[in-house]
């Protein structure tokens, strides 16, 4: 008994430990729900070990009442007979049987080599369970055939359709519309902004680009020799609309114009890094455009653009 004690104690302890753990390693800042969910747990565990401690308490006390009804038997001479529990009297009555002492009774006259059957009756818990399937089938029927109270799997499918549209058509109208294409787009600086841009290629790009931008199946990223133009104007159309006759296909369907303006900045980003077993130049050397001071100043949105 102490040993499952300690046991116990032992992994609530631990189980109480882990969320401290995890709450050390996390660099964000603690949010509501996570509040919710620690606050959650603490309830929990708490409620668990209150319910221990009850059943324990209440085991301890029919020991002591059952003590002392056999003290006071004993006193006056009688055996102490212990009254039947309500949990025994129930698990009888859904086990009734008649017992083999009535056997004799129930015998069939049917005899298979030795075997004799039994005409016992079914269980009570079993035929109890089988007027509860009836009792179902008919308020299953009325429910979903005759009534139409509730709705068919079909009609539910359909209904969750529909809401997952509603859903989709409401998420794009909160987007912010974005117009960035290939006449607009600026070559983004935001250590942000660059830092997504760095994640959509390593999630989409690197395989066939290497992960440094050196190249693989696709061109090297990070030299000054372009296929299709490296203004981040014509890299971003290159992105847009790929090249699928030579494998690199559209990403208009699968990226944001945000998303292609990041990864095309990204792309920029990398040039003249000279990363190791970098594939041979391809295309044409690009010389970006040198863009007089003035200019810089009078269109600082033009001068990046064209850088
Ligand atoms: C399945 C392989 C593959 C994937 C994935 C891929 N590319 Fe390409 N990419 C290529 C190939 C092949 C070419 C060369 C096309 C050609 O020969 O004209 C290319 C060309 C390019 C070019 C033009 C290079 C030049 O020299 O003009 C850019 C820019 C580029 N890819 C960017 C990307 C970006 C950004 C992604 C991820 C969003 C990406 N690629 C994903 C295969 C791929």
């Amino acid at each position: 008994m102490k040993r499952i004690a300690q046991t116990v104690l032992m992994i609530l302890l631990l189980a109480l430990a882990s969320p401290a753990v995890h709450a050390q390693n996390a660099t964000v800042a603690v949010d509501n729900t996570t509040i919710f969910y620690v606050v959650t747990g603490f309830v929990f565990i708490i409620a668990v070990l209150v319910l221990i401690v009850s059943v324990v308490v209440l085991q301890l006390l029919k020991t002591f009442v059952r003590q002392q009804a056999e003290q006071l038997a004993a006193e006056r001479g009688e055996v102490y007979v212990e009254e039947e529990g309500l949990w025994k009297k129930f698990w009888d009555k859904i086990n009734d049987f008649r017992p083999v002492e009535e056997e004799r009774e129930l015998v069939l006259d049917h005899n298979y080599d030795g075997i004799r059957e039994l005409d016992n009756h079914l269980p009570p818990w079993w035929k109890w369970l089988f007027y509860v399937t009836i009792i179902f089938a008919v308020v299953y029927l009325a429910a979903y055939h005759v009534f139409d109270t509730l709705p068919l799997q079909e009609e539910e499918y359909m209904a969750q359709m529909e809401a997952a549209e509603e859903a989709a058509s409401a998420r794009m109208a909160s987007l912010p519309e974005s117009n960035i294409d290939e006449s607009n787009v600026v070559m983004v600086e935001d250590a942000g902004l660059l830092s997504k841009g760095k994640q959509v290629y390593n999630n989409n790009c690197a395989q066939c680009h290497k992960d440094t931008g050196a190249g693989g199946i696709g061109p090297n990223l990070t030299d000054d020799y372009w296929l299709h133009g490296g203004s981040i104007q014509d890299i971003f159309r290159t992105i847009k609309v790929g090249v699928p006759e030579k494998g690199m296909i559209s990403w208009e369907p699968l990226l944001s114009p945000d998303q292609m303006q990041n990864v095309a900045s990204y792309i920029i980003t990398l040039k003249g890094t000279n990363p190791p077993n970098a594939k041979e130049p391809q295309g044409e050397l690009y010389v970006p455009e040198i863009i007089p001071e003035e200019t810089v100043e009078a269109d600082s949105t033009q001068a990046v653009a064209k850088l």
